[in-house]
């Protein structure tokens, strides 16, 4: 009888509009994510990888650029930030800062950039208030 009851409640859960509409976009945020691993990999992590940047330098010049700026208060990797919102990304993105390009939508497309804050704000937490 409890089986029964367990079932049943199992199966309104699973069938509710919520559930339904969960499992899909989990699916989506994924895959998203997953693109904008492969876009930084090729469009940023030159410069915001980790790893020795060029001969005499500890760092590649993005990472370095973060490090001096934030002085490890956020992480120097741009991969390893949890404090990052899209519109923060999307602006340094289309316009650059000092030694960092502007990316035009030829080179970065709106839908890889939107996929590339997916990637990058993976693990931000919601902002404060
Ligand atoms: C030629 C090297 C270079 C490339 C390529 C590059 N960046 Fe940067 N980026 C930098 C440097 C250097 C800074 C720091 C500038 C400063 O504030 O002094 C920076 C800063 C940033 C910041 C600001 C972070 C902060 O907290 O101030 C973001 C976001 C960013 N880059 C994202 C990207 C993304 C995404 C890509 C790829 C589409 C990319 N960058 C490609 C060099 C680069």
């Amino acid at each position: 009888m409890t089986m029964h009851i367990a079932k049943a409640a199992f199966l309104i859960a699973a069938l509710s509009p919520s559930a339904v509409r969960a499992a899909p976009d989990t699916r989506h945020m994924a895959a998203l994510q997953e693109e904008g691993r492969a876009v930084f990999k090729e469009n940023c992590a030159s410069c915001h990888g980790p790893g020795i940047g060029n001969p005499g330098l500890a760092h590649k010049p993005g990472t370095a650029a973060l490090q001096a700026k934030y002085a490890g208060a956020v992480p120097a990797l741009l991969e390893q930030r949890t404090d990052m919102a899209p519109e923060m990304i999307a602006y340094f993105v289309r316009n650059g800062i000092s030694v960092m390009p502007m990316f035009r939508k030829t080179e970065v497309s709106d839908a890889q950039l939107r996929a590339l804050e997916a990637y990058l704000t993976r693990n931000s937490k919601p902002p404060r208030r």
